[in-house]
């Protein structure tokens, strides 16, 4: 039986004409009304369970009460005096505990800002004036934001970059390690290391020489490319490279931060320690805010106002994250993530032996991507697979999206549980049965746009 979803539609209808189309991906007509933990509902009182957490925003799971009070306590106290001018404890207090979480055992210093894209810039900001270089590499296939800093680091997709140009000049992108569509086939997680480490040093001795480059921006996990998860050993010859030629590793977390992988942070799987991390998405439980935790030095080049926001930082959203770094701590959320992540890897894995269109499972903590093809040796992406499936489970009462053409995105809030997730995975099989059955029919992929 189809959702029941009058309100929706009609809502839906009306912002359709009035906003604007660049800021919306569609994947189906839900209008969110509550979000309570791991579950959301929509405006004709349907309930989801969440397995998108906002785009990985919401890691304490919706409208938790601890985050709540917190917001609502400093909104009576203080909404707003600028950090720029004046100073405010909410800020001093999550400075404090954003040091103490981050890895490096070096001094550091924070910025703040209202978001991931702008976190970006200020950190290429940082860099340029710290190393006094201005050349910076990034990852083909990478997302890092809307801003024009973040555009310039991002090479997800052209539409975001069709017609804005010129963007910032003297960023170069470099291949992510992928150990599933490999450079050449047969390719083992070494040879991708190998190969991917010499497509940075062919750079260097080619055309962008390294003691001019400035920093790598690297996701631990390749988010929006379709989580991909590098080798250990990239990571680690990634930082060694940084070493030998004074380049700064700079880790994007905005996706990956707060929990999400098991860990604080999802450099930390990898056992390397960067100069500075990029925050932001789940940070504060949803309020805007980012910023970056860098060594100390690196923040000790530039004067202002050479990055600063009026509202950046402020006493509402810092009270929030501060709050989110208790509730990830006091409810043992990594320890959550990396136990639920670790039974719903396995999960997939038990049903991409009976589904031949599961190409590859792979994830860290509740960071898990599902790619789907066409077929298991060209690796063709299956986008038609992968939005019918979101439809679908979208009609048993899922919020399910996908990336990359073809990757079903699984990060639920990190306060999900055993008995929600069971639910989801029951679901999405039946998804996966009936995509199989031939069950879904061609005319979901109208509503269903994904990317
Ligand atoms: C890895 C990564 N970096 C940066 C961003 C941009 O964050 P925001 O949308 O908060 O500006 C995103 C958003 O999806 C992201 O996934």
């Amino acid at each position: 039986m189809a959702l029941h979803i009058p309100k929706c539609l009609e809502l839906v209808d009306l912002d359709q004409q009035m906003t604007s189309p660049a800021a919306k991906v569609p994947y189906y007509p839900l209008v969110v009304d509550k979000g309570k933990g791991a579950t959301v509902t929509d405006v004709d009182g349907n309930q989801y369970i969440d397995l998108l957490a906002s785009a990985g925003a919401i890691n304490t799971g919706h409208c938790h009460p601890k985050v709540v009070e917190a917001i609502k306590k400093q909104t009576e106290q203080l909404i707003l005096y600028t950090p720029v001018y004046m100073y405010h404890r909410p800020l001093i207090d999550l400075s404090q505990k954003l040091i103490e979480i981050t890895p490096g055992n070096y001094r550091k210093r924070v910025f703040y800002g209202l978001c991931g894209s702008d976190a970006n810039d200020g950190a290429i900001k940082m860099a340029r004036t710290a190393t006094k270089r201005k050349k910076i590499l990034s990852f083909l296939r990478a997302y890092h934001g809307s801003t024009y800093g973040a555009i310039s680091l991002s090479a997800v997709s052209l539409p975001m970059r069709r017609g804005l140009g010129p963007l910032l000049p003297e960023i170069h992108h470099i291949p992510y390690p992928d150990t599933y569509r490999t450079p050449f086939a047969g390719m083992s997680e070494e040879d991708v290391t190998a190969y991917s480490i010499e497509r940075i040093k062919e750079l260097f001795t080619t055309c962008v020489p390294a003691e001019e480059v400035a920093a790598i921006f690297f996701e631990p996990i390749q988010g929006d490319a379709g989580l991909i998860v590098p080798p250990t050993g990239y990571v680690k010859a990634l930082r060694e490279l940084c070493d030998t030629y004074g380049i700064l590793l700079i880790s994007e977390e905005v996706q990956q931060g707060f929990g999400r992988t098991g860990k604080w942070f999802g450099i930390e799987n990898f056992d390397v320690i960067p100069d500075a991390i990029v925050m932001g998405k789940a940070i504060a439980s949803g309020m805007p805010l980012g910023g970056v935790v860098a060594k100390a030095e690196l923040m000790e080049q530039w004067e202002a106002p050479a990055h600063l926001f009026t509202a950046a930082g402020n006493p509402v959203c810092c009270a929030a994250a501060s709050a989110t770094i208790d509730v990830i701590k006091e409810e043992n959320l990594r320890e959550n993530a990396t136990e639920i992540g670790a039974y719903t890897l396995s999960r997939f894995k038990e049903m991409q032996k009976r589904f031949e269109f599961i190409g590859d499972v792979r994830g860290i903590g509740l960071s898990i991507g599902v790619d789907l093809v066409k077929d298991r040796t060209t690796k063709e992406r299956n986008t038609e697979a992968a939005a019918k499936v979101c439809y679908q489970a979208w009609q048993k009462g899922l919020l399910l999206s996908f990336f990359s053409g073809s990757v079903l995105r699984i990060q639920p809030p990190l306060v999900i549980s055993k008995q929600q997730i069971d639910t989801a995975l029951a679901k999405i099989e039946e998804a996966f049965e009936e995509y199989e059955a031939g069950a879904i029919p061609d005319s979901v992929l109208e509503t269903v746009k994904g990317w």
